[in-house]
């Protein structure tokens, strides 16, 4: 596996994300696509992942090299080895690659030795482990299936097996206080990870979570409670040498994620099972997001896709812009001018000169400086015309 860990511009190359739609129990925050199923519904969804996989092999196999995959969901640890290697095979034997990163998200308590061998035997190289937080109280109160110790084992033994490993740490969770936060940092870093995505809790509509916060059960944190608790992560991260290189995300020796830095470069992406998106030369859309629509497109032999858009050049601009301005390293004004025709400087003069002191700004690359990216959603706006 080629494995430098250039940020180098990826040209007819694709990254393949394959969702997990399945779970050993529901946390109360979370509304991704999954549930608790049982084994046969497992072994029919992989057999019709295998379906759409052979399909996309005859539409893009010939115009692409693959040099990410991602298994996301849901929880795709959850899945029988048996089932895992069949999709992994599957995969391999249609596509050409040229892979600089196979990731996996994986709960704690999905994970022991007969899964990291599955892992390596796949090809994985990272796991990205949805860990939130090492108090067993809150995990108890989000309905995580897993405790602290074992969230500790999952981690030791990934780093043994030689695994890049990422986790997920949650930031303004009700009863969360700044030692908690503290706490966090100091184990996952003392744990020798790699990289680790800090998320600021999401109230989502029809989630348990909201329903104990109506009752009065939980009480939710301002927003000002919030910020703080993620900015203790974020400062405390950059004192153990984590960079962020993207608003949620840090990277220890430029261990970054290769397959999510292809979202935020608005870089070609084929999502394949319920619910994934893709974006292809441009033109974006979403599998069905139940298992009834997904198959009966997969049995007519067609690519199940709903919502399909082709974006006009503005709506790219506009797109290219919010999602680089994510990103430390920001816009490449060159390789902007080279994409877009333009001159991104006279184009944006204005917004430019309005946002300066929020800005890095040199010949080469426009950036939002580290301490504003929090807020960078009223900077680019600037930039929408
Ligand atoms: C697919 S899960 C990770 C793997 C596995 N399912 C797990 O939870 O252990 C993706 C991550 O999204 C984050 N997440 C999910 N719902 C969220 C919410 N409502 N607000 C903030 N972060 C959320 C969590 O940190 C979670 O680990
Ligand atoms: S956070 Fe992860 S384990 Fe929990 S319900 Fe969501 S996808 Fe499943």
């Amino acid at each position: 596996m080629q494995k430098e860990k250039t940020l180098s511009e990826n040209k007819n190359t694709l990254g393949l994300y394959i969702h997990i739609p399945f779970c050993k129990s529901r946390c109360i925050y979370c509304d991704f696509v999954s549930s608790v199923s049982d084994n046969a519904c497992m072994d029919k969804y992989c057999d019709y992942l295998k379906k759409q996989i052979a399909i996309a092999k005859d539409k893009y196999k010939d115009k692409y090299i693959v040099d990410t995959i991602y298994f996301g969901g849901g929880t795709p640890s959850i899945l029988s080895c048996d089932n895992l290697l069949k999709i992994a095979d599957s995969i391999k034997s249609s596509f050409v690659f040229d892979l600089k990163e196979f990731s996996i998200e994986a709960n704690p308590c999905t994970i022991d030795k007969t899964k990291l061998s599955t892992f390596r035997q796949m090809g994985v190289n990272r796991i990205s482990i949805g860990v939130q937080s090492f108090n067993d109280d809150i995990l108890r109160m989000l309905g995580r299936a897993h405790d602290s110790i074992t969230a500790i084992n999952a981690i030791k033994m990934a780093k043994e097996y030689g695994f890049e490993v990422s986790v997920d740490c949650m930031t303004g969770l009700p009863n969360q206080t700044k030692e908690d936060i503290e706490d966090f940092v100091e184990k996952a870093t003392n744990l020798n990870v790699d990289h680790i995505s800090v998320y600021m809790l999401s109230i989502e509509e029809g989630t348990k979570l909201e329903e104990l916060i109506n009752q009065g059960k939980l009480t939710a944190k301002s927003d000002d409670e919030i910020i703080e608790l993620y900015d203790t992560a974020c400062e405390l991260l950059k004192e153990k040498g984590f960079e962020r290189y993207e608003i949620s995300n840090f990277a220890k020796n430029s261990k970054v994620s290769f397959h999510n830095l292809r979202y935020w470069r608005r870089e070609d992406y084929l999502g394949l099972g319920i619910s994934a998106h893709s974006l292809i030369m441009n033109e974006r859309w979403h599998n069905p997001d139940n298992f009834e629509d997904y198959y009966k497109a997969l049995d007519k032999g067609l690519m199940p896709m709903e919502d399909i858009e082709n974006l006009d050049e503005e709506e790219i601009k506009e797109e290219y812009i919010m999602l680089a301005l994510r990103l430390k390293e920001g816009i490449d004004i060159e390789k902007y001018n080279k994409k877009f025709n333009s001159d991104f400087k006279s184009e944006y003069r204005l917004a430019l000169i309005k946002d300066a002191k929020y800005l890095n700004i040199n010949d080469k690359k426009v950036s939002i400086k580290d301490e504003y990216l929090e807020t960078m959603n009223s900077i680019i706006v600037d930039f929408l015309k």
